[in-house]
């Protein structure tokens, strides 16, 4: 059983991700070389600004698994979208428009680093209400959370599940960072890793190095949750 990455940007040519499919078939190498079984493609939904509907994304997977089958890549590949939250999400949701997270009631949202946390709060409680269950992406990138883990509690208390990026995890983006999600993890607030890889350079699908740190800072038990069941349960098997 491989690491289950829940969110990356490897859709060929969409947004700030891959630049093409020959990127993505890279990307894909890479992951395999990273232990990786399992991904959940999420391009970006951003309101007036960019986006990609769930029957596109349906359609360009097909080819991604195409290609990779051909050039022997065994990783199993799912619909998603990283959502940047609006207050008019619904229609998006109801209609289908938008591709939940493998098709499930599950989704992935994100915010300004610079949100402020009753907003964020106030946003959870909407995406529940809305009949969804939220994933708050990269837990680390938010003022609001790394300054107080009370706030992380908080989410965490309501039902939100939270992803950390594996690169954070790994000291990639500082001590300050690292500490802070060093604390999360032996609370146990944190559901998934994920790479949020982008290209096959700076922003790879790299999960080695956080999986060590994570088995240093956990219990076995717990590690494995984090690396592959919780996605598993939540996320691929449940539908
Ligand atoms: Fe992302």
């Amino acid at each position: 059983m491989g690491y289950i990455d829940i969110h990356c940007h490897l859709l060929p040519g969409v947004d700030d991700g891959s630049s093409g499919m020959d990127e993505t078939l890279s990307m894909l190498h890479i992951a395999a070389e990273n232990g990786i079984s399992d991904m959940i493609f999420t391009p970006h939904y951003k309101q007036g600004r960019v986006g990609t509907p769930r029957e596109a994304i349906g359609s360009m997977l097909q080819e991604v698994r195409k290609a990779a089958r051909e050039e022997g890549i065994g990783i199993r590949i799912y619909p998603g979208t990283e959502i940047y939250y609006n207050s008019a999400l619904e229609e998006k949701l109801e209609s289908g428009w938008l591709a939940t997270m493998n098709d499930t009631e599950y989704v992935l949202v994100e915010f300004s680093p610079f949100e402020t946390f009753p907003y964020i709060r106030n946003a959870m409680d909407d995406i529940f209400s809305l009949g969804y269950r939220p994933i708050l992406a990269h837990v680390e990138r938010y003022q609001c959370m790394l300054s107080s883990v009370d706030n992380v509690r908080v989410l965490h208390h309501m039902g939100c599940q939270i992803q950390v990026n594996a690169g954070s995890v790994a000291g990639d983006y500082g001590f300050k960072v690292k500490h802070f999600l060093k604390k999360l993890l032996k609370e146990q607030l944190v559901h998934y890793v994920g790479t949020d890889a982008h290209n096959c350079d700076s922003r790879k699908p790299a999960m080695e190095k956080c999986a060590e740190t994570i088995r240093k800072i956990c219990n076995p038990e717990y590690a494995d949750q984090l690396l592959f069941e919780n996605a598993r349960t939540y996320l691929l098997d449940s539908r």
